[in-house]
């Protein structure tokens, strides 16, 4: 089965989602750098663009950068004067996605904030960042649900917020797992689907990164 779901990936892939030399290039770097292959796929990528462009987002928070592979979908949707800012814990990740930002040549429209989320979160609310019009969560899944009240935070009404990997092969529904990642999922999902100030669902996908998905939700 597997093996379809990547094949079917790489259909989707190569007939919508042409890939060019920022992408390419970004992975090669990533993987030279020994960075880990955890990206998103490139039609979650293109799904993120198209989401940023629907909303014509202006301001776009971004939480867990990576090597820049997302970063680089949502930053191509952003408009002249857009701004995105990333936030990643890890310095060796943050250099990585801070060079191929720069040879997609979105370095004047993207901040590398380096911390751990939940240190840079409270600062960019002290400064005035937000609202931002969109937001990605897509970090270490245990501190999910903080991510989401930090989200709200930083949001307006109309703010999009997608957060992936709430599916984890389907261990969401494990109410017994000991794993910490899948219980930030369960109960970030839970979270959501309580909060009177969004409108919601998730996604449950297959393809070259397994069975997984993604939640979205609309600040009304
Ligand atoms: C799944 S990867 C992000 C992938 C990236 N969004 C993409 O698709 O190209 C998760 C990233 O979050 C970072 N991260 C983990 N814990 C974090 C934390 N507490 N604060 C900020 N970033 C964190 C990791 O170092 C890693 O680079």
């Amino acid at each position: 089965m597997k093996e379809q779901w990547m094949a079917v990936d790489e259909f989707i892939s190569a007939t919508l989602v042409p890939s060019d030399l920022a992408f390419s290039s970004a992975l090669e770097a990533s993987t030279a750098a020994a960075l880990p292959p955890i990206q998103i796929s490139p039609p979650l990528g293109k799904f993120l663009f198209l989401m940023a462009s629907i909303c014509q987002a202006k301001r776009i928070l971004e939480i867990g950068t990576l090597g820049g592979y997302s970063t680089i979908w949502l930053g191509r949707a952003l408009p002249i004067d857009g701004r995105l800012t990333s936030l990643e814990v890890d310095p060796k990740h943050a250099a990585v996605a801070q060079g191929n930002i720069a040879r997609a040549n979105l370095a004047n429209k993207v901040d590398v904030l380096i911390g751990r989320a939940l240190d840079t979160l409270p600062q960019l609310a002290s400064n005035g960042k937000g609202p931002f019009d969109l937001i990605f969560i897509d970090a270490d899944k245990s501190n999910y649900p903080e991510y989401f009240d930090w989200s709200l935070r930083l949001s307006r009404k109309g703010t999009v917020i997608v957060a992936d990997n709430v599916i984890r092969g389907g261990r969401v529904i494990d109410e017994a797992s000991d794993d910490a990642d899948s219980q930030g999922i369960r109960r970030f999902v839970e979270m959501v689907g309580t909060n009177r100030r969004v409108a919601a669902t998730a996604i449950q996908t297959v393809g070259s990164k397994g069975y997984d998905g993604f939640a979205i939700a609309l600040v009304l």
